[in-house]
């Protein structure tokens, strides 16, 4: 059924696990994550960034949900990733969205606590959960892009939180968005004392990381191996994940990875097949991949199979 997080939080939170939340941009995606949570038995959050949004059209995107919905006992969130104003969040829970993030991370801080508040408003009326983000993850979001990481202020956050009444938070210790995340060869790590700090401060309370795919480098060299030029990609190891998870990370982002073992997969048919071109021929191993890396992420990452 249709869920609001707030249960599946409360569980993670007590639990010692995280719930994946998978970027869904088409319907090969949104089965494939199914599948996977299907299979392993855990509760799923399905989001839509704007982008997702746009290419799709939203009343696409959300007939392809709600279809995956209606066939499943499993607990499933529909949550607006990276809203970027009070419009495109109204907008999403007006059409049925359980939980919208809205991002304020790159405005000055009293407008961060303006919009996320004003939001937090509109969607309280509908029963609809409210992520907040405070701090600057490194990297590309929307066609914003920040240089380095605005590590998030433990003292702050609770003074945001508090402020806004926003119900979850998604924090900055060290990820970032995308495949390029750490240098290779460098030793990539993420601030577990800030994190600890802000659970300390806000015990119970249910803190997000974006910006946490693990980049698993077999798939770049299969992407490379049949033509493609991704160059040093590095990301989050899966073991800082899985402890991230086991703290008050409640909810972990995955885009990425998604993309990534779908691209390597479709390369390697093409290569292999080339004179294939049944779009069906190629886009059933994708949609394949993308159920293999969402459950490889529910049992290396999250921690959450056998949790629904
Ligand atoms: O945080 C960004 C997500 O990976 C979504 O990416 O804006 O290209 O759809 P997108
Ligand atoms: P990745 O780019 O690391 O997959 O992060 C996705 C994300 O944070 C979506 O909001
Ligand atoms: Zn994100």
């Amino acid at each position: 059924p249709l869920v609001s997080p707030a249960e599946m939080f409360k569980k993670a939170y007590s639990g010692g696990y995280a719930v994946g939340a998978f970027n869904v941009n088409n319907m090969e995606i949104i089965q494939g994550i199914m599948s996977a949570g299907e299979e392993e038995r855990a509760p799923l959050i399905l989001q839509v960034s704007a982008g997702a949004r746009k290419y799709a059209g939203q009343d696409y995107i959300i007939k392809l949900m709600e279809a995956a919905v209606a066939r499943t006992d499993l607990p499933v969130a529909l949550h607006l990733d990276h809203g970027q104003d009070y419009t495109i969040c109204k907008e999403v829970i007006e059409a049925g969205f359980t939980s919208v993030m809205i991002d304020g991370s790159h405005l000055p801080y009293e407008e961060n606590i303006k919009v996320t508040k004003a939001v937090v408003e509109c969607a309280h009326d509908k029963g609809v959960w409210v992520e907040g983000e405070l701090g600057v993850l490194a990297g590309v979001e929307d066609e914003v892009r920040a240089e380095k990481t605005i590590y998030t202020d433990p003292d702050q956050a609770v003074e945001f939180v508090q402020r806004t009444g926003c119900d979850s938070l998604a924090i900055a210790i060290g990820t970032s968005h995308g495949a390029y995340k750490f240098k290779q060869g460098s030793n990539p790590t993420l601030d577990f004392e800030r994190l600890e700090k802000i659970g300390k401060l806000l015990p119970g309370y249910p803190i997000v990381l974006h910006g946490a795919s693990s980049v698993p480098q077999e798939f770049v060299d299969m992407a490379n191996k049949y033509g493609g030029k991704i160059g040093s990609a590095v990301g989050v190891p899966e073991e800082l994940l899985r402890k991230a998870a086991s703290m008050a990370v409640c909810k972990i982002n995955i885009d990425t990875d998604i993309r990534l073992a779908m691209t390597a997969i479709i390369r390697k048919h093409f290569a292999e097949k080339p004179e294939d071109f049944d779009p069906r021929s190629y886009l059933k191993p994708a949609r394949e991949a993308v159920k293999q890396m969402v459950q490889r992420k529910m049992r290396n990452v999250l921690g959450c199979s056998g949790k629904a």
